[in-house]
């Protein structure tokens, strides 16, 4: 099935994104002319999940490329440099973002023998292809991880991994509608993940659009429907995964593995190899993104607490290895010990890249 909706597309002279700020009120899409308007997007969470970022990031840089005032090389290489920067430092934890910023800098550090006009050019084509790559890898994300769901399985899923969170398809809701798409009757419970509501606000309504049935709760319904026997299987996205396995995703993503752990329920992760950070040995070394505390005191621009109270909105948590059932990725599922199976993986890639 085609996706109902394109998350990020490259325009010739601007980028189109879909607003997921107003999603599911308005479906309604923003052009992005320039590189202050791409890092607004992403500090808005216009644009918004890890390899969403990633591929907004690679196509803010290429614009920034385009529009760049300098005509030689050495300035437009410090001009050039300012932009990626500016990109990187729009938010903290997902490594898609520095994964794509370092990917377009190194491009055109290679490419010191061809013109501006012919630079520019090249850095378009990267960009897009890393949208298409993206959505590849996600449908491929997708045929790893299917089996793990079984005909009949009731699938809670935490935040948005889906197409609005990727080029297309998604990770965590990628394996759910490959499971789907192979003829599963399966039913997914989207926690509605609080303080901004992605779960409530996208995944419900981009499972809506893809006709798989879904059920939205208050996160704090969750150990109760694991209770009571509801829920079979739990999978997520990660917006940043250490050496060892540990993986940060959506703030609430750690105590619905803590819950799933209590009640014997398998607990998986969807992401694709550019959510590993190998340069970091455990989850204690992810930077953790912190937020306007408005975002936890109001909800759509409306006060739900009282003015003057002290809030706290870490936007990220991180889950330990141990309890995680397994990582699906396009290279296939792995467990721990997850150091050695990412080296393996990441191996396989670099051969296939390199034939
Ligand atoms: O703050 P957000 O909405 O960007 O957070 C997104 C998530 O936590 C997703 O689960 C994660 O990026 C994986 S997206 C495939």
């Amino acid at each position: 099935m085609e996706d109902p909706f394109r998350t990020i597309e490259w325009k010739g002279d601007h980028i189109r994104l879909l607003d997921q700020t107003l999603l599911p009120g308005r479906e309604e899409y923003v052009a992005i002319r320039n590189v202050d308007q791409m890092c607004d997007a992403i500090q808005r969470l216009v644009v918004r999940g890890a390899p969403a970022i990633g591929v907004a990031a690679a196509m803010g840089i290429a614009l920034g490329a385009l529009n760049a005032s300098e005509t030689n090389r050495e300035a437009f290489n410090s001009e050039f440099d300012e932009v990626c920067s500016r990109i990187a430092a729009t938010r903290p934890t997902a490594v898609n973002l520095f994964w794509a910023v370092n990917r377009m800098r190194k491009l055109s550090q290679a490419r010191a023998d061809i013109d501006l006009t012919q630079l520019k050019q090249l850095l378009i084509r990267e960009a897009v292809a890393m949208e298409k790559e993206d959505r590849a890898l996600c449908e491929r994300i997708g045929a790893m991880g299917k089996d793990l769901i079984e005909d009949g399985d009731t699938v809670l899923t935490h935040c948005n991994a889906g197409g609005l969170a990727t080029a297309g398809y998604g990770t965590a809701l990628g394996v759910i509608r490959a499971a789907f798409e192979a003829g599963k009757r399966i039913s997914v419970v989207s926690d509605e993940t609080r303080p901004l509501n992605q779960g409530a606000r996208i995944t419900s309504w981009e499972l809506m659009k893809l006709g798989i049935p879904v059920t939205l709760i208050p996160d704090n319904t969750a150990g109760a429907l694991m209770q009571r026997g509801r829920i079979q299987k739990v999978i997520v996205g990660a917006d940043r995964i250490a050496a060892d396995g540990d993986a940060a995703n959506k703030i609430g993503t750690y105590s619905v593995a803590v819950l799933a752990k209590y009640h014997g329920i398998p607990f998986y992760v969807a992401a694709p190899l550019s959510t590993i950070d190998m340069s970091i040995p455990s989850g204690d070394g992810i930077p953790i993104e912190e937020r306007d505390p408005k975002e936890v005191t109001h909800i759509s621009g409306v006060r739900i607490a009282p003015d003057g109270v002290d809030a706290l909105n870490i936007a990220f948590d991180v889950t330990p290895h141990k309890l995680i059932a397994g990582i699906v990725t396009e290279w296939g599922v792995a467990s721990d010990p997850f150091e050695e199976t990412f080296a393996k993986y990441f191996l396989r890639k670099s051969e296939e890249t390199a034939s």
